[in-house]
């Protein structure tokens, strides 16, 4: 049996590339590590939790001794390590847990990794999930490609792109099988309401502003999660050792123009007028640095291993509204107490 480490399998992505592999695999071991930060909601796998190729270990990557330990016991054939501070308004507001996470953790992991994998061993992969803001920002023109110098101008995008650069070190310097991806914004099921677009759907839902920053012109390229849960699974099985592939939607959109997208889609189920939504929209201060677009070449994915987005973003956003709405509980869990109190600092309503 094939064991296989995700790592921060309990939040928004992670949940849903546990569930494929779990499913998929039935010949796998898979093993969830989660600390359950307020982004980690083991109700995301309630449909799996008791499948018996599935295990759950609360632990804090941080934790070095935990994580040694773990991997000597399990000695798993692979990693797909997603476990990260990954919000990037709370990375600014406090920057030193998204460092200790998402370097450090990740340190750690590939320390564990590398006391466990002899040279050679041929089949094991530590595969690191990236994202595209280790990029930086793009202007009108032009897109992101693998070999595009890192920019990052966020201290989450900055704590994602100096682990990028260790998981590579590792690769080059100790030979450790690594690969990587960088994506594009993810949306659909399960996501905390604190992003961008489950945010405007919970406000909608409960007609409360929807908090536009600046002046809603930047743009970002939006791929349905459960796309970029199957190019995961394609890169583990299929991506190259020591290799990086970009994943989006080619999908790119202003936040104005997806929020009145959403406006118009929620109206439509709640059975609104056309235009009641839009009166929630609300313009407030900018983010500080907010990088005006990321938009990604997924080039290489598409024809090195036969990747493509399975749905249109409409299709993928009728999904996304449509399962909040009818996942109105876990909306009310997930937005009591911490969230609360993050919300009124954040936007000061
Ligand atoms: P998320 O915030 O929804 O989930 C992160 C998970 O990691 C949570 O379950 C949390 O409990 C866990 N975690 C956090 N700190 C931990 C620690 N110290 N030890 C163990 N577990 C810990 O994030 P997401 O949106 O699902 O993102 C997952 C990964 O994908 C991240 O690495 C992120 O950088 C990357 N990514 C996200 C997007 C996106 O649009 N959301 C796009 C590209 C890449
Ligand atoms: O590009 C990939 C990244 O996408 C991931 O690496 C991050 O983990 C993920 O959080 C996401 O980052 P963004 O900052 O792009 O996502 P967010 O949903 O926070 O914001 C999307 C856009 O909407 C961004 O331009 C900021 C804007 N925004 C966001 C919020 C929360 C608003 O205008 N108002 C808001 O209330």
């Amino acid at each position: 049996m094939k064991k296989i480490l995700v790592t921060g399998g309990s939040g928004f992505i992670g949940s849903h590339v546990v569930r494929l592999l779990v499913n998929k695999y039935p010949n796998y071991l898979i093993v969830n590590l989660d600390k359950l930060t307020y982004a980690g909601n083991p109700e995301n796998l309630s449909d799996i939790e008791k499948n018996s190729n599935y295990r759950f270990v609360k632990m804090d990557i941080t934790n070095e001794k935990a994580i040694f330990k773990l991997f000597e016991e399990y000695k798993f054939d692979g990693v797909i390590h997603l476990a990260a501070e990954s919000h990037v308004d709370r990375s600014i507001a406090n920057p030193n847990e998204f460092i200790f996470t998402n370097i450090v953790g990740t340190l750690n992991l590939l320390n564990a990794a590398r006391s466990i994998w002899k040279e050679g061993s041929g089949h094991n992969v530590f595969y690191h999930i990236s994202t595209d803001e280790v990029y930086g920002s793009l202007d009108e023109e032009g897109f992101f490609y693998e070999d595009t110098p890192y920019d990052p101008r966020s201290p989450y995008s900055a704590s994602k792109a100096s682990s990028d650069h260790i998981v590579r070190a590792y690769y080059h310097t100790f030979g450790l099988p690594i690969k990587l991806s960088n994506c594009s914004n993810n949306y659909g099921s399960h996501q905390f309401p604190e992003k961008l677009i489950p945010l405007v759907i919970n406000n909608i839902k409960n007609q409360k502003p929807l908090p536009v920053y600046g002046k809603g012109e930047n743009i970002r390229d939006w791929l349905w999660v459960e796309d970029h849960a199957r190019a995961i699974d394609t890169i583990y099985h299929n991506g190259k050792i020591g290799e990086t592939y970009n994943i989006g939607g080619h999908n790119e959109w202003t936040n104005i123009d997806l929020i009145h997208l959403l406006c118009n889609v929620m109206d439509h189920k709640l059975g609104n007028q056309t235009g009641h939504s839009k009166k929630l929209i609300t313009f407030v201060k900018d983010r500080a640095g907010h990088d005006m677009r990321y938009a990604i070449d997924a080039t290489k994915i598409k024809k090195d291993l036969g990747w493509q987005p399975s749905v249109t973003f409409e299709q993928g956003l009728e999904k996304t509204v449509d399962w909040y709405l009818e996942n109105q509980q876990w909306l009310k869990n997930v937005t009591s107490g911490a969230y609360l109190k993050y919300y009124n600092e954040q936007y000061n309503y």
